[in-house]
């Protein structure tokens, strides 16, 4: 079967969940807070890049104006300066591979990731600052650090900015600030990008900015990852630009057999001004990645787990005319979405040497039933990050309906049609024990009808820490496993027992009239929602200048005081 159609077609709505399988848990608390794009449209090929909706799941009954026995899933447009003049101006925007271009600037669509830090809650993807959401009302707040603070990654005009950065900043417990990039053009490595690193600090509209010397490469940096000592930051290298591609021309770039990443010792960054360049350490890294998370605690070496993406080039998404493994034409539900893995996913543990600029190996787990990594929870809390016990993955499996034949041509140096498996294979859950990578407990889904989707850990008896994440035990073994399950008969939310997800889900809620969502991203945990607290919030109206205008006509003009006046009104 192909992935469910809703996939692609379903509108983000509130839905009153209700049980409908095994008992709650007793214990399981707090809010599953999911980001993800809106349905595919006509204007844009790639659904991974509309417009960002959150959505947030209470964990207990009876909230957010639910009846006592349900529970509510409250979805909200994230209505930033950008989507809100795609509202208004939807038709001078253009689609294209990096999102939405308009004469204001490049569209921050903000989809991709949502990440707590504290009560605060952000959403953030690749081309555009992080944005601050209200926890309770989902409501836009303001985008992370002015535009001039930022500065561009290309300087265009306009008064939204063009940023590359990652959808996986870091919050760093020890600091207490926000670490995150921005990748500009190099002009001394054509085709490369240069990296920043980018340090906010909560609590005004600027951030500060530190090049990393050297620290060049021809991709991108969906994720950056830390331990106490150091910022990691990798080259995603799934995701390429085509040059060939963006001209309108078809895709030849391939995904990289290597990446590079490159490491920043927190110290060198807190004794040098903003604006003033920092060293770096460089490694290369096999194969190509989107996910790395290290262990916090780097006593004792530096180490990290890498979902590895084997050949699951995310720059693919399925066309009109594609055509599946089998030779039959893609089901239109399914464009839009992106090219699924032609290869099983491997996952790694890693030791970094900065004495000798080594990668070692340390465990590996790559089986004919991990295909299509998705996406991980994991325990978050500052003290499950030091000394974390389990990673739970989830697999989509062998997807031959969502995997094109132009795809395997163009990887056909890589890929032997011949050996792929004959027939599909359902999604799977796996614990993994963190150091030796060894299969703690796996639970595979029962049909391939079914897309379970972006998983979080909730730990047991939360509240020790001073961001409310750290459980009694923790480390990703003592609590829940939640994931969302996407159904084109409705969305059903699973609850696993995080140390025997094996045995199945212990509860299932359901959509009670069959309601279904799109392609949700990634999830995070939030130990309660709250309304925001007061800080000093960028305002839309303060990050341009009138010259930013200037090659606006007068409609364009009034669109954008418009928004920054209905910003500011709360409207
Ligand atoms: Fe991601």
């Amino acid at each position: 079967m192909p992935l469910p159609k809703t996939l692609t077609t379903s509108e983000h709505t509130d839905i009153d969940l209700k049980l409908v399988d095994g008992q709650w848990p007793d214990g399981i608390s707090g809010e599953f807070v999911v980001v993800a794009p809106g349905p595919k449209t006509d204007d844009i090929g790639y659904q991974l890049c509309t417009e960002g909706h959150t959505s947030r799941l209470s964990l207990r009954p009876g909230t957010d104006g639910a009846a006592s026995d349900r529970f509510a899933w409250r979805a909200r447009k994230i209505r930033g300066p950008s989507v809100r003049l795609f509202e208004e101006c939807r038709d001078v925007c253009t689609g294209g591979p990096a999102g939405y271009m308009s004469p204001f600037g490049l569209l921050n669509m903000a989809n991709t990731a949502v990440m707590p830090w504290g009560d605060r809650l952000l959403a953030t993807w690749d081309v555009g600052r992080p944005v601050e959401l209200d926890p309770v009302s989902l409501e836009f707040l303001g985008e992370v650090g002015s535009k001039k603070s930022w500065g561009p990654s290309i300087p265009i005009p306009g008064v939204l900015p063009f940023i590359f950065t990652t959808a996986h900043p870091v919050v760093d417990p020890d600091r207490d600030c926000l670490w995150t990039v921005k990748l500009s053009p190099s002009a001394d490595h054509p085709g490369h990008v240069e990296t920043t690193v980018i340090r906010w600090d909560g609590e005004s509209t600027e951030v500060r900015t530190w090049p990393i010397i050297g620290a060049h490469f021809n991709g991108t940096m969906h994720t950056i990852t830390q331990t106490r000592n150091w910022l990691i930051l990798g080259d995603s290298g799934n995701f390429k630009p085509d040059p060939g591609e963006m001209g309108g021309g078809e895709r030849t770039v391939l995904i990289d057999y290597e990446s590079p990443l490159f490491l920043v010792r927190k110290d060198d960054l807190e004794s040098t001004p903003s604006g003033q360049s920092v060293p770096m350490k460089r490694f290369m890294i096999a194969p190509p990645t989107a996910h790395f998370y290290a262990v916090y605690d780097d006593t004792d070496g530096i180490r990290a787990v890498f979902e590895n993406m084997d050949l699951e080039d995310l720059a693919i998404y399925h066309k009109p005319g594609d055509l599946d493994v089998y030779g039959d034409p893609i089901d239109p539900s399914q464009l839009g979405l992106y090219n699924m893995a032609m290869a099983p996913s491997s996952f790694t543990e890693v030791e970094f040497d900065v004495e000798t600029g080594k990668v070692h190996g340390r465990a590996k787990l790559c089986e004919d039933w991990t295909w299509s990594k998705q996406l991980s929870a994991m325990d978050w809390s500052p003290a499950g990050l030091s000394k974390p016990t389990v990673h739970h993955q989830l697999l989509h499996g062998w997807r031959p309906h969502n995997v094109s034949r132009r795809a395997l041509e163009i990887y056909k140096e890589r890929v032997d049609p011949d050996e792929l498996p004959s027939d599909e294979t359902p999604a799977t859950l796996v614990s993994m024990n963190r150091g030796s990578l060894d299969v703690r407990s796996r639970y595979d889904y029962p049909s391939t009808d079914v897309l379970p989707s972006s998983p979080i850990f909730v730990p047991r008896n939360p509240g020790r820490d001073r961001f409310g994440l750290e459980g009694s035990d923790p480390g990703g073994h003592d609590g829940w496993v939640v994931v969302p399950v996407l159904t084109d008969s409705g969305l059903q939310i699973d609850v696993f027992d995080a140390d025997a997800v094996g045995k199945g889900p212990v509860a299932r809620l359901a959509a009670p009239n069959g309601e279904t969502v799109p392609l949700l991203l990634h999830s995070c945990w939030m130990p309660r929602a709250v309304p925001a607290p007061e800080a000093e919030r960028l305002r839309f109206a303060d990050d341009f200048e009138e010259t930013d205008l200037a090659l606006l006509d007068d409609r364009l003009k009034d669109a954008v005081h418009s928004v920054a006046r209905d910003l500011d009104e709360g409207g």
